[in-house]
């Protein structure tokens, strides 16, 4: 099978296509022909080697996915496809089954014709795609809206709160604030000029521009602060802070659960959530889908169509 493969750390140029051996089922997996993969920024960080200005992070990447080479030379976090296969064992899932999900803690990830998916494991989810979402659509989906829907709720977001999302365009800014509203929040974003659109268009009841004077002189103060991008210091999101208020940040570790899949799907079920997608690339243009993540001002999600 074709699979989009890196031997060595760097700049998107080290994804080159290669012709590999297509996986074989375990009997508790899915042979699953992927339809569509992502580009999210953690698999930019992890195609680099290295983690943005933290030394410490950049190590601890490096004990996880290989000191001085990948150990795991396909990468792709995010897919959606279709089953082709099922292991013996295999009881939730069956042949023509279109899913979605995480590659999370497998030996392969989504750059790939196939990819054999556990149909449980500890540390990724894979569920039934939604009907109402595109393969494109549902590809975008599980890193992004978990990671806001987890902090969201270990933040103990409650109905009525007034919530402050610190960029609101990205993947996980753009699900939180659908989230927020969805949990009944009042909900301001703050993005730059070219997106406050968009966060409107998400429900965000206030909009703000950081590029356009100073966002912290607006008059109010929140019980939440999410920051998404994770790009706010403590002294310019501390006065914004009401007091007893909550600060949460995408810097948090996060969960993957099949449990919160079930609860994002009920929000898509009601017309409450839908992914956004910036742009969407074939599977011969990875590289270039990376350069243009790693530039970190894509709305929403990347995509990448298999089957263009
Ligand atoms: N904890 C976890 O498990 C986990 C999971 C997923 C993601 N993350 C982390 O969460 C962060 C966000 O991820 P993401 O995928 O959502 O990022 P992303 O989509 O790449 O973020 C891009 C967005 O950030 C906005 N942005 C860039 N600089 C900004 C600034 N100074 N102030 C406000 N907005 C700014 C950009 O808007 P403009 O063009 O308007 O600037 C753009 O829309 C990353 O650090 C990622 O690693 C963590």
């Amino acid at each position: 099978m074709k699979a989009m493969i890196y031997t060595e750390y760097g700049a998107p140029n080290v994804l080159h296509l290669k012709d590999v051996e297509k996986p074989l089922p375990q009997s508790n997996e899915l042979l699953v022909k992927v339809y569509a993969s992502s580009v999210t920024s953690g698999t930019i960080w992890i195609r680099k080697g290295e983690f943005p200005g933290s030394k410490v992070f950049t190590v601890l990447l490096r004990l996880m996915f290989g000191i001085t080479k990948p150990k795991r030379p396909i990468l792709g976090v995010e897919f959606s496809g279709i089953v082709e296969e099922v292991g013996n064992g295999v009881t939730l899932f069956k042949k023509g089954d279109e899913v979605y999900g995480t590659t999370t803690g497998l030996p392969q990830g989504s750059y790939a014709e196939y990819v054999c998916i556990p149909e449980t494991w500890k540390q990724g989810v894979v569920a039934a795609k939604p009907q109402s979402l595109t393969f494109l659509e549902a590809a975008a989906l599980p890193v992004g809206a978990m990671t806001a829907l987890h902090i969201l709720k270990k933040a103990n977001i409650q109905a009525g709160q007034t919530i402050l999302i610190y960029g609101a365009s990205g993947s996980v800014g753009t699900y939180a604030v659908q989230i927020a509203k969805y949990f009944g929040a009042k909900v301001t974003g703050v993005c730059s000029t070219a997106n406050q659109e968009l966060a409107r268009s998400l429900g965000a009841d206030v909009v703000l521009d950081y590029t356009k004077g100073d966002f912290t002189n607006c008059s109010e103060q929140f019980d939440l602060i999410f920051d998404a991008v994770g790009k706010l210091n403590k002294t310019t999101w501390k006065p914004l802070l009401r007091k007893g208020g909550t600060f949460c940040s995408v810097k948090s570790p996060t969960a993957e659960k099949s449990e919160y899949l079930g609860e994002l799907h009920a929000m898509i079920a009601q017309g409450k959530l839908k992914p956004v997608i910036d742009k969407s690339y074939a599977f011969e243009g990875i590289a270039e889908a990376h350069e243009y993540v790693e530039l970190g001002h894509k709305k929403g999600n990347v995509v990448i169509n298999h089957h263009h």
